[in-house]
């Protein structure tokens, strides 16, 4: 890999300046949450932010995102920046000034931070695009939180032409302020959706032989599953299964007919994801089988493996020392298990995505709120950090320092 020539002091500089901004664009969508794939809210706010700016606006029949586009010279490379803009169905609970006006919605997952720190990037290197090599492509993605907003957007072909290479940030408050972290290869899991339904025969409590109890069934499928789990996958790339959610009758002297069991299934890669989803039709039918019951296994797909190409995850190290010193950058040991639907940008484009610590002034990164809390708070400062990362990782990804 080539040096990184670029003057980054320049980005740090742009991130300073832009925070004020930064914070009160992201205030105003904290206090307006919106959810799914429908944010005219949020896209409101977002065009107003990118106002003025040399851009080109490109919208899809799918989803409320907006790609901005910021043209460079013909014969350079385009890569893809991309924040995620939708909020969390829950009700928040941090006593913030500008905290939620609406009940059941919240940006508990720090989207509100990635739009401000994009659209902070946007108008930093619209300043600067003088000095850029190519053009950046900026991703105003809502739907992030299971609705596969991503996809949509990939398949109304905004996307189109494909970029050379994407980045994108998740802000955290469980990493210590201003530290970006990443790793090559699986950075989050794959999530699927589990549905089982064991079908056995009601009747009287006192009299089981009578009926077809499927509540002892469920549970032997659910003991059976975490056994399938241990015993058929590797441990080096290892699976999650947890059933999260059992229901089955309605008083105490009744077997119902049916048990149903609810859960998920996490993986770091689709080996072991099509792997453990075999097991899991394997296990429930013929254990429910083995008792004269039936079951049915319903497995819907979520989100795939995010996975970062090395050599972009190499360059995130570079820049991040680059602009923050030494300390700047971790390199994770191993993956988280949430998912993200970047992951269908990354199997499209060479890219990589990081974390970004967010942990709030006076907090402890090991206990503070996670992410999807209804008391999650992160230290917007970090913010100036975000917008810096990103416009150093265009310039940087748009140079010969990325080696595609
Ligand atoms: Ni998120």
């Amino acid at each position: 890999m080539n040096d990184l020539s670029a003057d980054f002091s320049q980005w740090t500089a742009a991130g300073e300046a832009l925070l004020p901004d930064a914070i009160k664009l992201r205030r105003a969508i904290h206090a307006e949450p919106e959810l799914g794939l429908d944010t005219p809210k949020t896209t409101a706010k977002v065009k107003a932010a990118l106002a003025g700016l040399p851009l080109e606006i490109r919208e899809g029949p799918s989803t409320t995102g907006v790609m901005a586009l910021l043209k460079g010279p013909a014969n350079g490379r385009t890569v893809l920046l991309r924040g995620d803009m939708d909020a969390l169905p829950l009700t928040e609970d941090t006593g913030l000034p500008f905290a939620s006006e609406i009940s059941g919605a919240m940006h508990a997952c720090g989207h509100d931070t990635h739009v401000a720190m994009l659209a902070g990037a946007a108008r930093a290197l619209c300043e600067k695009r003088d000095q850029l090599t190519g053009s950046v492509m900026f991703m105003f993605q809502p739907g992030e939180e299971g609705w596969h907003g991503a996809r949509f957007m990939i398949e109304d072909g905004l996307l189109d032409p494909a970029p050379d290479a994407a980045f994108a940030l998740h802000i955290s408050p469980n990493m210590p302020a201003g530290v970006i972290a990443s790793k090559a290869g699986a950075l989050l899991a794959s999530s699927d959706k589990l549905r089982i339904r064991v079908k056995g025969k009601g009747g009287h409590a006192s009299m089981p032989h009578d009926a077809l109890d499927p509540t002892p069934i469920a549970c032997e499928i659910v003991l059976a599953l975490q056994t399938m789990i241990t015993r058929r996958v590797s441990v080096f790339d290892p699976a999650v299964i947890t059933i999260a959610h059992i229901e089955a009758g309605t008083t105490d002297n009744i077997i119902p007919e049916v048990a149903r069991l609810w859960g998920t299934l996490r993986t770091q890669s689709e080996r072991t994801r099509n792997l453990a989803k075999e097991g899991i039709h394997r296990v429930a039918e013929n254990i429910a089988r083995a008792h004269g019951a039936e079951a049915e296994v319903e497995i819907e797909p979520g989100f795939p493996v995010t996975i970062n190409d090395g050599r972009v995850v190499d360059l995130a190290e570079q820049t991040a020392k680059a602009l923050f010193g030494e300390a700047g950058f971790i390199r994770m040991p191993h993956p988280v298990m949430g998912a993200e639907d970047f992951s269908y940008v990354l199997q499209k484009v060479t890219g990589a995505m990081a974390w970004l610590g967010g942990c709030p002034e006076g907090g402890d990164y090991h206990t503070c709120c996670a992410l999807h809390s209804n008391k999650m708070v992160i230290d917007e400062a970090v913010m100036a950090r975000g917008i810096a990362m990103h416009c150093a990782m265009a310039e940087a990804m748009l140079s010969a320092a990325l080696e595609l």
